[in-house]
């Protein structure tokens, strides 16, 4: 299975991950394709601190939320109406284990580009199907590679502080590591206020993400079992993301 980066696994970087991502419009496509497809139960992949699980699950869908990363579940659990939703620690892999039959499955927030190796996506596509019923669906986005976000992931172009109640004003920035494509790795920077940790001001974390081309996708959703009902561009993001609506044939 990928593991997942820091930001997601260390306590003290999860429970900055909705301050720094504090504008959630790129879901409302998301909840809108779940009315549009008339989803009763969905299983949110990579749910992360449970935003759009909470989202869903407040319009009263069945709500499955799976993230390897138990520090970020530890944040979603902790938020109002987390009870209404199903938090499971797992990876995608571990989707088929579940015994569910969902009419929809989602991986926002760009999950479906933590998985680097071909198998490791193919294996997550199939736990993900064996989980829909016959029909359903998996909506997922996926940044375009022609775009190259990665130029915007330096600290000239990306350094944000917000103030974290309980700790104080943090910054954020961003360093590009490598590109290698189709694999961009780039790191994370956090700086505390003085006295905050333990072990000195400043906890980094480094992240690879894989940039696939669209062809590339098709062919991987049609190897398990996928047609692609619709590719559609992200409202918030125009020309930057792929958002693919596949279903299980
Ligand atoms: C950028 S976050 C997105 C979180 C959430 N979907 C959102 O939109 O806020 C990526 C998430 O992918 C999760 N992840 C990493 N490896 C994974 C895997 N093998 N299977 C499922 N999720 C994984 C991380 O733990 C993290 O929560």
């Amino acid at each position: 299975m990928t593991t997942p980066d820091p930001i997601f696994v260390d306590p003290r970087l999860a429970r900055l991950y909705d301050a720094f991502d504090d504008d959630r419009r790129d879901l409302d496509l998301y909840t809108g394709l779940a009315e549009r497809l008339g989803a009763r139960s969905v299983l949110d992949v990579g749910c992360g601190t449970g935003v759009l699980a909470l989202r869903l699950a407040a319009r009263g869908l069945s709500v499955t939320g799976i993230d390897p990363a138990a520090a970020s579940l530890e944040v979603a659990r902790a938020k109002p109406g987390a009870q209404a939703v199903t938090w499971v620690e797992g990876g995608a892999d571990a989707a088929a284990g579940l015994d569910l039959t969902v009419d929809l499955a989602t991986m926002t927030g760009n999950v479906a580009q933590v998985f680097q190796d071909d198998a490791d996506w193919g294996r997550a596509l199939d736990a993900v199907r064996d989980a829909l019923r016959p029909g359903g669906s998996l909506v997922f986005e996926t940044r375009v590679p022609d775009r190259q976000a990665w130029l915007g992931w330096t600290r000239e172009q990306r350094s944000v502080r917000r103030d974290i109640p309980g700790v104080g004003q943090v910054e954020m920035w961003n360093d590009l590591v490598e590109v290698a494509l189709p694999l961009v790795t780039f790191q994370q920077s956090y700086r505390f206020p003085p006295g905050v940790l333990p072990d000195g001001d400043v906890v980094t974390s480094l992240s690879t993400l894989r940039f696939r081309e669209r062809d590339e996708i098709e062919e991987s959703l049609a190897d398990a079992g996928f047609e692609v009902h619709e590719v559609l561009d992200a409202p918030d993001r125009p020309g930057l993301e792929w958002v693919f609506v596949a279903r299980w044939a």
